[in-house]
């Protein structure tokens, strides 16, 4: 952990703007400066500290007090919130994720009659955006603003309104530590390698994201693959208005946005060759997740890939402080599934939505950032650092099927 913490990392005016990215002040910049550096620090210098506290504070106490050691994650947490070290670093941290999303949500609110106004002018006469009025948000998005993004993905202040996209888009830098490259499409960038790596023959000529939100990462898919046709499905229509602004205005006119739910979504079956998600199935539901996958596999194109990246799932091998660690966000993140689905056996969900066993692929990454413009800083920052093994500086690690190898990111999909 220390050979780097003197780093700090970029600042936000290095983001990449485009013709509907808010244009920042002083002030608003230099608060984004401090957050980030702030949620870097939590991640990168306080965090081990926590594992040291159980190590040598709480689970002694725990196994002179019970003849034996935490047995769950559930049982590691209630000890551990005895402990003041542990309140204070958990109290920081859902501050400062809160303090980023309500900043984030500031700057775009004081913009929101111009956003629109610059969103319209690039939507207005296309025929790549398609919204529908008629469409009921799940119960599971309306329930909880996630990760406390303020109003969440989908509801609008003014009619036309984007600024939660625009939220969305800014908070990335903070609550990622600025890890997620200039555009945010680090995932992104790493799906299309991975694409191009492992399946050097698919010339899709079909692609769709699931949740694709503003199309950030699904832009680097459009790049790989420029005579494609790329469609981005989401629920949230503030999303998808300015993710077509954004793409117009960054000169991708091959992707549509569509607004409907990747488990109905109205496509021709059999009529697609890529399918794909970027952190989608850990804002859902068990029943998306099995709802969904039939839907995605009756709609992939024989020979086509579904791929999807999320974080780790556990497997019988991750280690218990490991979970109670990772299963923070659900309750002082606002991500109610996220412990759900690190239960859910995703290999036996994609057989069971009709994949076949032996089509079945699981790899690790992290996130690709634009040689030249945030390195050194992409390989050596991870807001989840405590939670990975070393990752190397090969950056992508395949493996084979079998789950969480302890790479930061998570690549499982299936071939037809
Ligand atoms: C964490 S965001 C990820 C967005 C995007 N993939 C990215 O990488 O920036 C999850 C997205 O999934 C969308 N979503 C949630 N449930 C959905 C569903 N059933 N169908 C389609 N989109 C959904 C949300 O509106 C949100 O935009």
């Amino acid at each position: 952990m220390s050979q780097d913490t003197g780093t700090l990392p970029p600042t936000f005016d290095r983001a990449d703007g485009h013709a509907v990215f808010p244009q920042t002040d002083h002030d608003e910049t230099a608060r984004m400066n401090f957050l980030t550096g702030l949620n870097v620090h939590i991640g990168r210098t306080l965090s081990p500290g926590v594992r040291t506290t159980y190590e040598q504070r709480v689970k002694p106490a725990y196994e002179k007090a019970n003849g034996a050691a935490p047995s769950s994650a559930t049982d590691i947490r209630k000890a551990m919130l005895l402990d003041p070290n542990y309140q204070q670093w958990a109290a920081l941290r859902r501050n400062t994720q809160e303090t980023s999303q309500q900043a984030s949500r500031e700057i775009a609110l004081r913009r929101v009659d111009t956003l629109s106004a610059e969103a319209d002018a690039l939507n207005d006469g296309r025929n790549t955006l398609s919204l529908d009025d008629n469409l009921t948000i799940p119960s599971y998005q309306a329930a909880v603003d996630n990760h406390l993004m303020p109003g969440s993905y989908y509801t609008e202040a003014v009619d036309g309104d984007v600024t939660a996209a625009a939220t969305y888009e800014i908070s990335l830098f903070p609550i990622g530590g600025a890890s997620f490259g200039a555009k945010g499409d680090g995932g992104g960038r790493a799906m299309a390698n991975f694409v191009r790596d492992r399946f050097p023959d698919l010339n899709p000529k079909r692609i769709v994201d699931m949740g694709g939100g503003i199309g950030g990462n699904t832009l680097p898919l459009a790049a790989a693959f420029p005579d494609a046709e790329i469609i981005v499905v989401d629920t949230a229509a503030p999303m998808l208005r300015y993710g077509h602004a954004r793409a117009q205005s960054m000169g991708y006119g091959n992707v549509s946005f569509v607004q409907g739910l990747a488990e109905t979504v109205d496509l021709e079956p059999g009529s697609i060759d890529l399918i794909v998600s970027v952190m989608f199935w850990h804002e859902t539901s068990t029943k998306t997740v099995s709802e969904a996958l039939a839907h995605m596999h009756s709609l992939l194109a024989p020979g086509g890939v579904m791929l999807h990246l999320e974080q780790p799932n556990f497997d019988a091998a991750t280690p218990t402080f490991e979970r109670f660690m990772r299963d923070w966000d659900a309750y002082y993140n606002n991500e109610p599934f996220w412990p759900k689905l690190h239960t859910l056996d995703m290999f036996q969900a994609m057989e069971d939505a009709g994949f076949d066993k032996e089509n079945l692929f699981d790899a690790g990454t992290e996130a690709d950032i634009e040689p030249g413009r945030f390195q050194p800083w992409s390989t050596i920052v991870t807001r989840h650092r405590h939670e990975t093994k070393d990752l190397g500086d090969t950056g992508r690690k395949l493996s084979t099927l079998g789950g969480y190898k302890g790479e930061r990111w998570w690549l499982f999909g299936a071939t037809r």
